[in-house]
């Protein structure tokens, strides 16, 4: 419709005349039109561009529900962070996880991490406090960051950003995702990890090493 439009703007401009002037005014309305139209055409295709770009930083994260059970599988490790002050306990279900990082295979579809993030209990110097094992003592819940890996999932993502089939979901201390978690980071900063690790940096104490 606006190639129409564009033709009669042109001629417009080449003839003299009263004519030429009602058809200027014409080619005037034409362009627009034409841009409107382009506009109206443009449109769609944006709002789509934003929906697609919104699916692929909130779909993935939506997929992993709240580990509801997450105490009954295993708690395998903890780790004392001195950076930020807390103290985490990592649990893993199903048990056949363990078994799977025994052997040094990748983690079965079906396998949920959990991260519980809580502050060290500190002391009044401000330091985290130790147990007599010299550990940091459980404080109060902060959070929560969950992995989660499925058959067929991923495949979204593109080879520099993709996890295998792991999705990334972060939860707050009432359990209901952290719409502020930036996940990009999650798939970022677990990619590196050795292949034979499947991306998780816990897992030779998923092993028992
Ligand atoms: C800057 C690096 C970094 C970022 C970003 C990061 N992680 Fe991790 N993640 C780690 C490290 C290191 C560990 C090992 C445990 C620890 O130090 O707390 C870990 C451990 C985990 C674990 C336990 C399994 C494992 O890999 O050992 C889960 C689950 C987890 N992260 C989820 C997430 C989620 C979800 C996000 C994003 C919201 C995220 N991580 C972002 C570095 C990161």
């Amino acid at each position: 419709m606006h190639t129409a439009f564009e033709a009669d703007w042109t001629n417009a401009n080449l003839r003299p005349g009263p004519l030429a002037k009602c058809r200027a005014t014409d080619g005037l309305l034409g362009v627009f039109i034409m841009t409107k139209s382009k506009l109206i055409w443009a449109l769609p295709v944006l709002t789509s561009v934003a929906v697609v770009v919104a699916f692929a930083a909130q779909a993935g994260g939506d997929k992993v529900a709240f580990p509801e059970n997450f105490a009954t599988g295993t708690l395998y490790t903890t780790v004392d962070r001195a950076d930020n002050k807390q103290y985490r306990e990592l649990f893993v279900s199903p048990a056949s996880a363990v078994e799977a990082a025994k052997k040094g295979d990748p983690l079965p579809s079906g396998t949920v991490l959990t991260l519980v993030q809580y502050g060290a209990k500190l002391g009044a110097d401000g330091n985290p406090e130790k147990d007599a094992n010299g550990r940091f003592i459980k404080g109060n819940l902060l959070a929560y960051t969950v992995m989660e890996k499925r058959t067929g999932w991923g495949t979204e993502y593109p080879d520099n950003v993709r996890n295998g089939e792991w999705e990334y979901q972060a939860f707050k201390a009432d359990k209901t995702p952290n719409t502020a978690a930036n996940l990009t980071g999650c798939f970022n900063c677990h990619k590196p990890l050795d292949a034979k690790k499947d991306f998780v940096f816990s897992y030779e104490k998923l092993a028992g090493k």
